[in-house]
């Protein structure tokens, strides 16, 4: 079920709600709001203070139930940690903490007053924006693959009001745009892959277009890529029983004649490394190789959802890396969709395989105005940047600013990294114009050199989401990026 949201002008001690949302700095301080609560509730808030029953850490939460001189049902105080270092990132936690305790309630709706605390460097809009996210990541459930369940007779949380003023609607209006790519791309990523394969991604696609006017979507099959030669896309097929799809979905925002943005994602639904297969431990990580394809798709989900008067293309290459007795093999040499030739050293080295013809693809049929993609693409990008940042590289200095500041704007973060000449000589080959592999050095920007090599002429950026695309662990889940990110650089450029 999805969250709804909407914005009010309320008093926190006089609103009529199963539960009302407070925060509360450390050291004793208390927000506005916090402190009509405590006052009309006869010091409530303060005395648990004084005791350390609340400590104002940053993220955590108490509940108070039923304080006399409030109207909510209960109270939830959150804390917000130290004031002096409050910022944006410390805000986005903890309304993910509040909304979390608010799940685990039996309450169908609350409000929050969260969005009130000052953030330095961000207007009320901003604030909103951040809170609704946040609250719909942490209300989102996977249950696609799970018996269907009764319905409980509890209550489940289904809306949240913010304290918040008009000029804030539009603030909640992207909220809830961005909200609807997340969820799509979460979903898609989560589901296993003997149900999320390559035709399956596309049939989401498809059905997408068909809900939306100005949305079309175009998919390539295998024979129809056979046609056009895509001889390293292909290769990394042909292993697998479930052939790829070329996904081209193209949505008109702004004059026909207008030149489009392009997105482009990596669409692996199944990464066993093929001959180069993968260790056992971990291997079911890898049906998320398809967290690009996801993202990029959430974020033209979202693009559509919020109108923006742009054109916007977004590509995707579905294809499943599998070892078979008519897999491609180390040694091969393929002949690209570009042209340029590639010698195989390593199958596990797929992503990039797929992702050049993609490109080439991209680029030659809609020559847009800036390509983008995002990929699962190196665990080298995980060991350099961890979880926190996604890996960004490009040689234009422009573009990746544009990046890195819609990234901080989202609190969907990346990090530069260098796509120097000097890198390039990882990946020479005796046998052809290029080696699918750069050696154990600067794995992630080799693997930004190697797909460098097929955007000559555009104004490209890849994102390298391998640490980012999903929490690692048995219950870890796709966390939908980077569509923030994205989505938040298509609003910035549609102005
Ligand atoms: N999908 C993987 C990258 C990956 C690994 C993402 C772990 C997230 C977590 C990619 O296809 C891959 O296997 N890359 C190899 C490249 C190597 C063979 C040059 C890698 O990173 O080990
Ligand atoms: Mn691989
Ligand atoms: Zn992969």
């Amino acid at each position: 079920m999805t969250l709804q949201f909407s914005l009010g002008s309320i008093a926190p001690e006089t609103v009529d709600t199963p539960c009302v949302v407070v925060g509360v700095y450390e050291n004793g301080l208390l927000t506005s709001a916090a402190a009509r609560v405590d006052s009309a509730a006869g010091g409530a808030i303060k005395r648990q203070m004084e005791t350390g029953d609340i400590t104002g850490k940053g993220g955590s939460t108490t509940l108070l139930f039923a304080p006399s001189g409030v109207q909510a049902k209960r109270v939830l105080v959150v804390g917000l940690g130290a004031q002096k270092t409050f910022d944006g990132a410390r805000f986005q936690k903890v309304n993910l903490e509040a909304a979390r305790a608010l799940t685990r309630l039996p309450i169908d709706s609350a409000v929050s007053f969260l969005a009130e605390a000052d953030v330095p460097g961000h207007d009320h809009a901003w604030r909103v924006r951040i809170a609704a996210l946040a609250a719909d990541y942490a209300a989102y459930r996977y249950t696609a693959t799970f018996k269907p369940r009764e319905k409980s007779s509890q209550p489940e949380l289904h809306s949240i009001t913010f304290a918040a003023d008009e000029h804030a609607q539009p603030g909640l209006d992207q909220a809830i745009a961005i909200a609807e790519g997340v969820r799509f791309a979460r979903e898609l990523a989560n589901l296993p892959p003997n149900i999320c394969n390559p035709a399956y991604i596309a049939e989401q696609a498809v059905k997408f277009a068909e809900g939306h006017e100005s949305v079309s979507c175009n998919v390539l099959d295998h024979e129809e890529m056979e046609r056009l030669k895509f001889g390293s896309l292909l290769a990394v097929g042909r292993g697998s029983a479930n052939k790829p799809k070329l996904i081209v979905l193209e949505y008109k925002g702004a004059a026909a004649d207008e030149k489009p943005y392009a997105l482009v994602g990596k669409g692996i639904t199944f990464d066993t490394g093929g001959i180069s297969l993968k260790p056992g431990p971990g291997m079911e990580e890898m049906k998320f190789d398809m967290g690009g394809a996801a993202g990029v798709l959430g974020a033209f989900v979202s693009a559509v959802k919020l109108g923006l008067k742009i054109n916007l293309v977004c590509v995707v290459p579905a294809v499943e890396n599998m070892p078979d007795g008519d897999s491609y093999r180390p040694s091969d040499v393929l002949t690209s969709l570009s042209g340029l030739t590639i010698e195989v050293l390593n199958t596990d080295a797929e992503g990039r395989l797929i992702l050049c013809d993609a490109l080439t693809y991209t680029a030659q049929t809609f020559q847009p105005k800036v390509l983008i993609d995002a990929a699962t693409l190196t665990g080298a990008c995980v060991i350099a940047l961890g979880k926190y940042a996604s890996g960004l590289m490009s040689k234009h200095d422009d573009l990746a600013d544009e990046l890195l500041r819609a990234g901080e704007n989202a609190l969907d973060r990346a990090w530069r990294l260098p796509l120097w000449d000097d890198y390039q000589v990882q990946l020479e080959s005796g046998f052809a114009d290029v080696a699918n592999i750069g050696g154990k050095n600067a794995g992630a920007i080799t693997a930004g050199c190697f797909l460098s090599r097929f955007t000559e002429g555009q104004r490209w950026a890849h994102l390298d989401i391998a640490g980012t695309a999903w929490d690692e662990g048995r219950k870890g889940l796709a966390t939908g990026r980077p569509v923030s990110l994205l989505a938040q650089w298509l609003i910035d450029r549609a102005g």
